[in-house]
C-alpha cells in the first residue's frame, strides 16, 4: 500500500513558535475505520500554538472511511491497508505495522480503528499507542458501551483516553470525561453527549504525550503539572436548598 499525499521519508514538521524560532513537532499517526470524527478534532486543535505535535499520516483498514476524506482535506498522507486482503490478523497487522513505521510516527493514535490489534502490534508501539474508547473504564470495554449503559440505568457514562495494552480497552488510562446520562436519552443522544467530549480529551491527551508530560509509572499514568479537578458531577443533582 502506497502513501499517498505527502513525499515519503519527510523531515520532522516544524512550527515556528510566538517568538519565532522553530519547534520541532512530535509525528503523530491516527488509525481510523470510519467517520473520523475524532481525527478531525485531534488534526485541527494540533494546529492550536503550543501543541507540540502534528498529524502527519493516517491509515485506514476501510478504503470508504469518511476519516480518509477528513486527513485529505487536510493535506494528510493517508494510506489503507484492507483488513479483508489478509487471510490472518498476524499478516494484516505485519502489513499495518510496515505501512505505519514509514511515517516515523512518535505516536500512534487509534482513534475509531475497530480492529483487535495482535499483541506483536501492541507491543512494536508500546508506550506510544493511545485508544479513545466510548466508556468510563474499566466499566464498559468492547461494543455497545452507550446501549449497554443506557440497559444498567448509570446516571453518569464518558469516554477515556488509555494507552493500549494487550488487553483490549484495559490499558493505563490517562484522562477521563463524564457526562450524566439523562432521562429520556436513547444511544443517539447518549452517545452525541459523550462524542463531544471524546473531541475534547483525545486532543489534551495527545498534547500532554507530545509536552512530554505523560508519566507512566507501574500501571499508572500522571500528567506532570496538570491543574487540580475540583467539583463533582452529581446526576441527578440534589434539590436546590
Ligand atoms: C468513537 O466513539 C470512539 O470512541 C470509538 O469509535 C468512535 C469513532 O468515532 N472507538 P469517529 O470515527 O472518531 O467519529
Amino acid at each position: 500500500m502506497s502513501l499517498k499525499g505527502r513525499p515519503e521519508g519527510e523531515s520532522t514538521p516544524k512550527r515556528v513558535s510566538a517568538e519565532g524560532s522553530p519547534v520541532s513537532l512530535r509525528r503523530i499517526t491516527v488509525l481510523v475505520s470510519g467517520r473520523g470524527s475524532n481525527l478531525a478534532a485531534l488534526a485541527d486543535a494540533s494546529l492550536q500554538p503550543g501543541f507540540a505535535g502534528a498529524v502527519t499520516h493516517v491509515v485506514s483498514n476501510r478504503p470508504h472511511a469518511a476519516g480518509l476524506e477528513i486527513a485529505c482535506q487536510r493535506g494528510i498522507a493517508t494510506a489503507v491497508v484492507e483488513h479483508s486482503d489478509f487471510a490472518s490478523r498476524e499478516a494484516f497487522d505485519a502489513e499495518l505495522a510496515r505501512v505505519v513505521d514509514r511515517g516515523e510516527p512518535d505516536l500512534v493514535v487509534l482513534a475509531g480503528f475497530m480492529r483487535v490489534l495482535t499483541d506483536t502490534f501492541v507491543a512494536r508501539y508500546e508506550g506510544r499507542l493511545l485508544n479513545i474508547h466510548p466508556s468510563l473504564l474499566p466499566a464498559y470495554p468492547g461494543l455497545h458501551t452507550h446501549r449497554r449503559a443506557l440497559a444498567d440505568g448509570v446516571k453518569v457514562h464518558g469516554c477515556t483516553v488509555h494507552f493500549v495494552t494487550p488487553a483490549v480497552d484495559v490499558g493505563p488510562i490517562v484522562v477521563q470525561a463524564a457526562v450524566p446520562v439523562l432521562p429520556g436519552d436513547d444511544e443517539a443522544t447518549l452517545a452525541a453527549r459523550v462524542l463531544e467530549q471524546e473531541h475534547r480529551v483525545l486532543p489534551a491527551a495527545v498534547r500532554w504525550f507530545c509536552a512530554g508530560r505523560l508519566v507512566l509509572d507501574a500501571g499508572h499514568v500522571s500528567v506532570q503539572d496538570a491543574v487540580a479537578t475540583v467539583g463533582a458531577l452529581l446526576c441527578p443533582p440534589p434539590d436546590p436548598i
